[in-house]
């Protein structure tokens, strides 16, 4: 039986969570074993991951019994929760809650925690600038983030807070591309006016979190931050340019103008880019690029990351 110590992937079959499978796949020789959870053992993505070497687990997140057994035995996990399934803050807060719990239960001596800011301490309830959405949040899918950081250190569980960044994959899955103006040109729309955004390549998130694993107990108990690059919206869509072979240029958005859009989550990620804009300068300095490449020097920028998937990118 291998000696490995195992390492237990909340969200294995996604993004944040695959790309740390992946990563602990990929290192054959290293000290760590994957243990992928899902809550379906005979999805295709499941299965492949059991073809590549991956114990299979299933568990829900919001049955905290379920994690409880599957983190049983690991050495340590990532945890994440899944906030645009629901929408719902308190089912986030309460998934949350459960992998805090059956982290202590499983006596689990390393968590990396992917979180965000709580922005009402920076943006009171309170305060007109931005409206409060569901009664008691600014941005809602960072707020409960940022508020169940507490429950991990609450566990008494070596926990890292990892605060992550805008996935460049918005651009492909949802929806945040750069769509054909009236003159041809493609127009990339990002409510960030001249500031700078942290990115990053969803792939990286779990690499980093690799790199942090791997540096065993040395960020337990800390917070630290991730980022590919912090760009303009300017700066993005010179790059997409480059790899799309096409003009492009940023077009600024008003957030009340993005809040209305009228999609499920408009009003929160309108709030959420006037806090990151508003706020730009707290929110880059959290998460250092030399930082992120120190634990994944495969680290990628903005303008590699869109060349190696220009062909992903939708632009109609
Ligand atoms: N998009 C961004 O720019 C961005 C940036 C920072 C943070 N985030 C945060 O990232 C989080 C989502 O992470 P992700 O992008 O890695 O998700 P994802 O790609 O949607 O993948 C989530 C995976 O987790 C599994 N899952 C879903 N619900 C589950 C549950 N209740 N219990 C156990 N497993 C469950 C699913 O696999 P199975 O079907 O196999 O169970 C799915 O493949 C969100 O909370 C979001 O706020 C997003």
């Amino acid at each position: 039986m291998s000696n490995k110590k195992i390492i237990a992937v909340v969200g294995a079959t996604g993004a944040q969570g695959g790309g740390l499978a992946r990563a602990i796949l990929a290192d054959k020789s290293g000290e760590f074993a994957l243990r992928a959870i899902t809550r379906d053992v005979a999805s295709p993505a499941a299965r492949a991951l059991a073809a590549a070497g991956a114990d299979v687990v299933a568990a829900d997140a919001s049955d905290a019994a379920s994690v409880a057994r599957a983190f049983s035995g690991a050495y340590g996990a990532y945890c994440v929760t899944f906030f645009w399934n629901t929408m719902s803050p308190e089912k986030e807060r309460e998934e949350a809650r459960n992998l805090a719990t059956a982290a202590k239960q499983a006596r689990l001596e390393y968590v990396v925690w992917s979180t965000l800011e709580d922005s009402r301490r920076w943006v009171k309830l309170d305060d007109p600038r931005m409206p409060t959405l569901m009664g008691n949040y600014k941005v809602p899918h960072f707020d409960v983030k940022g508020e169940a950081d507490a429950f991990f250190k609450d566990s008494g569980v070596p926990t890292t807070c990892l605060l992550t960044s805008f996935y460049w994959d918005n651009l492909i899955h949802f929806g945040m591309g750069p769509k054909p103006g009236p003159d041809g040109r493609l127009v990339f729309a990002l409510p960030m006016g001249q500031r700078k955004l942290p990115g990053i390549a969803a792939e990286d998130i779990g690499r980093c979190a690799y790199g942090l694993i791997r540096r065993g107990s040395e960020f337990a108990g800390r917070t630290v931050g991730i980022a590919g690059e912090h760009l303009t919206g300017a700066e993005m869509a010179a790059g997409l340019a480059q790899a799309l072979g096409r003009e492009v240029v940023h077009q600024d958005v008003p957030f009340d103008v993005y809040r209305g859009l009228g999609f499920p989550g408009a009003d929160d990620l309108g709030n959420m880019f006037q806090f990151n804009h508003d706020f730009s300068a707290d929110f880059c300095k959290a998460r250092s690029v030399e930082f992120s490449r120190s634990l994944n020097p495969a680290l990628q920028g903005f303008s590699g990351w869109a060349t190696a998937n220009a062909a992903k990118i939708p632009v109609t």
